[in-house]
C-alpha cells in the first residue's frame, strides 16, 4: 500500500539526458527526459496510441516522439503531432507527472498533482558542501524493509561485521534519543568509549577508543538523512556536541517503491574528512557500498521469507523505537490520504 500525495526520489539528476529513461514507480511506468532548455520531464511511459512504451522514443528538442507510428508528445505529456493526420483529438495524450530537480536529486509526485507543493520537499544540502558519490540500486524486496533497516542499526553488529560494526557490547550500551516528528522521526544514538569501525579506521588514525554517534532522520514516505561520526574519546563530542574533525560521513537515503515486491534504493555517501582527497570519498563510497551489499542479501532473504510467511505475527523488542514511530507517521498519512481509519492501513509488520 504506497502513499501517493507525497514526493519521492526518482532518481539523480545525472541519470536523466536527452535520451528517455524508463523507470517503474510505485507501479506505474514513467518515462524521464531532459528538454533542450533543461528541464526535466516525466510522463506516463505508454503512448496513448497503442501502448509502445515512449522510453523507446526519442527526444527532440522539448517533445518526444513514439518511435511506434511517430507521434509527438511535448513535456506536459499532449500530443502535438499525428504524421498524416491534422486533426489531434482531445484524449491524444498521456499522464504527466510533477517533479523538480533539487540537490541533485529528481524527485516525483506520483498522486493528485494539484496537491504537489514544491515547498515540501526534504533539503539536503550536504551535495553541495562535502564530496560525495552515488548510486542507484534496485533491491528484490518491499520498500518498507529497507527504512525498517536503516532505523535499527542494532543489525550492524552482525551483519556488519566486517565494515561498520563497533565492538558488541558498545550497542547494548549505546544510548538513544528518539524523537518523534510530524512527518516521521529523528533519533540519535550515541556508543561511548568503543572500538571504531573497520570503515572509520580506514579512514581517519585514531589514538584509541572512540565515542561514536549515528543520528538519522527518517522523512514518510521514503528518504533518510543520516549523519553518523567517531571523534577519539575526550575530545569532546558527546560531552560539547563538537563533532567537527574524527570521522564524518552524511548519507542521502531515497527508498522508492518500484512495485510492491521491489525497491529503487537512491542514495549517496558524503565525506566529512581528508576533503580534500578525491581517494578518501571514493574509498568511503567503496566501503558503504559493500556493506549495503551486506543489507541487501539480509533483505532479500528475509522478504523472500515473509512473502511466504507473511500472515503470522512478527514481534517488536526495544531496538524497534524509532522503526515504529516510522511506520506509525506513514501509516497515519496513507490513513488520511485515504480517509479511513488508521487500523485499516495494512502495511508489513
Ligand atoms: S503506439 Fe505510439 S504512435 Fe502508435
Ligand atoms: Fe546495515
Amino acid at each position: 500500500m504506497f502513499l501517493y500525495n507525497a514526493w519521492y526520489v526518482a532518481a539523480w539528476g545525472t541519470e536523466i539526458g536527452e535520451k528517455p529513461m524508463g523507470r517503474t514507480l510505485l507501479e506505474e511506468p514513467v518515462v524521464f527526459y531532459r528538454r533542450s532548455d533543461g528541464q526535466v520531464v516525466a510522463l506516463e511511459d505508454r503512448c496513448c496510441h497503442r501502448g509502445m512504451p515512449l522510453s523507446c522514443g526519442q527526444v527532440f528538442g522539448n517533445n518526444i516522439r513514439c518511435e511506434y507510428h511517430g507521434m509527438v508528445f511535448d513535456g506536459g505529456g499532449n500530443c502535438v503531432e499525428i504524421p498524416g493526420q491534422p486533426l489531434i483529438p482531445k484524449s491524444a495524450r498521456v499522464r504527466s507527472f510533477p517533479v523538480a530537480e533539487r540537490d541533485g536529486l529528481i524527485w516525483i509526485w506520483m498522486g493528485d498533482a494539484n496537491l504537489s507543493d514544491p515547498a515540501a520537499i526534504p533539503s539536503y544540502p550536504w551535495h553541495a558542501r562535502w564530496p560525495h558519490k552515488d548510486k542507484t540500486e534496485r533491491i528484490l524486496c518491499n520498500y518498507l524493509l529497507l527504512s525498517d533497516n536503516l532505523l535499527d542499526q542494532t543489525h550492524a553488529a552482525y551483519v556488519h561485521k566486517s565494515t561498520l560494526a563497533s565492538n558488541v557490547d558498545a550497542y547494548e550500551r549505546a544510548e538513544i534519543k528518539i524523537t518523534p516528528t510530524e512527518d516521521g522521526v529523528k533519533f540519535i544514538r550515541w556508543m561511548l568509549n568503543c572500538q571504531p569501525p573497520g570503515i572509520y579506521a580506514k579512514a581517519v588514525k585514531f589514538r584509541g577508543r572512540v565515542d561514536r554517534w549515528g543520528e538519522f532522520e527518517y522523512v514518510a514516505p521514503s528518504c533518510i538523512l543520516q549523519f553518523t561520526g567517531a571523534r577519539d574519546v575526550g575530545e569532546g563530542a558527546y560531552e560539547n556536541d563538537d563533532r567537527d574533525g574524527g570521522f564524518g560521513l552524511r548519507i542521502f537515503y531515497g527508498i522508492t517503491p518500484e512495485t510492491e515486491h521491489t525497491s529503487w534504493f537512491i542514495w549517496s555517501a558524503a565525506n566529512g574528512h581528508r576533503q580534500n582527497e578525491p581517494e578518501a570519498t571514493e574509498e568511503l563510497f567503496r566501503e558503504i557500498e559493500r556493506a549495503f551489499k551486506e543489507d541487501e542479501d539480509v533483505l532479500v532473504a528475509q522478504y523472500a521469507t515473509l512473502r511466504k510467511i507473511g500472515d503470522r505475527p512478527l514481534i517488536n523488542i526495544a531496538s524497534d523505537g524509532a522503526r515504529v514511530h516510522a511506520r506509525l507517521a506513514l501509516e497515519r498519512k496513507i490513513a488520511e490520504e485515504r480517509g479511513i481509519p488508521r487500523e485499516q492501513v495494512i502495511t508489513l509488520a
